[in-house]
């Protein structure tokens, strides 16, 4: 299933993504030992965000990104929460701060925003899943004003390093299988790590960002090597 694209890929997701809804959260934080909310945590003050901005968080899923936005900065002129699959961001409104957020279906290749809407753009666990990456970057900088700021966070291929054979053991075994004990849905649980691993490496990324016209990009590895945040801004 990684290897779709474009329409058939997004149909493939959002259908991935309905059905893991009611666990997403859970499956997250058992997979990556509880520290995705510590790089969330890392985004959101890459984000620098400031009272009266405009946010957006795109692929915001149950919103755990736009909750922390807010949470930072409490102050925001406006905290949209983006997502095309619409059970996901349901899961996320049922929470309590879930009143703040302004969850809109979105489709990451096509937003439904006029050119120039928002101060920074963040996205976590998106980008690997869109059928044209190039164009879901060049949405993002279409959407924001010049000098806003965007930050992606997601998985990157694992290093080949000592560490190889255990992280390749963890995405192999050990996410297919809590995925399938705590949702019934192995097959979405072997298409993570499948994506993982055919993903480009964070360099490339950050090549592509360059490529569409973003400036100031630079990234950071976390997680030994499994994640990377990658931070650009759109030109003045
Ligand atoms: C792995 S979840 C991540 C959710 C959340 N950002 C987080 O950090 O936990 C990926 C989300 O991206 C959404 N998504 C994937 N492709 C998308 C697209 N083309 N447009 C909008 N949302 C998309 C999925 O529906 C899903 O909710």
């Amino acid at each position: 299933m990684a290897q779709l694209t474009g329409s058939q890929r997004g149909a493939y997701v959002q259908a991935m993504f309905t059905r893991i809804a009611h666990r997403y959260d859970l499956v997250n934080r058992l997979m990556t030992f509880g520290q995705d909310q510590a790089l969330r945590g890392r985004v959101i003050a890459l984000a620098e965000l400031k009272a009266g901005e405009r946010f957006l968080d795109l692929g915001t899923g149950t919103g755990d990104l736009a909750f922390a936005g807010l949470q930072a900065t409490p102050d925001l002129a406006q905290a949209v929460g983006g997502d095309f699959t619409l059970e996901m961001m349901r899961v996320g409104r049922n929470r309590a701060p879930g009143r703040r957020v302004r969850w809109s279906a979105t489709d990451a290749l096509n937003l439904p925003f006029p050119d120039q809407t928002f101060d920074a753009i963040t996205s976590g666990y998106l980008m690997r899943n869109v059928g044209d990456l190039d164009r879901a970057w060049a949405e993002q900088l279409r959407v924001l004003r010049p000098g806003g700021r965007v930050v992606c966070l997601d998985t990157t291929p694992p290093a080949r390093n000592w560490l190889a054979p255990f992280v390749r053991f963890h995405m192999r075994f050990v996410i297919p299988t809590l995925g399938r004990l705590i949702t019934g849905a192995s097959d979405a649980y072997k298409y993570l790590p499948e994506t993982s691993v055919g993903f480009l490496e964070a360099g490339a990324l950050a090549d592509r960002m360059r490529r569409i016209g973003f400036e100031a990009v630079t990234f950071e590895r976390a997680m030994l090597g499994t994640h990377a945040i990658h931070f650009g801004r759109r030109p003045r």
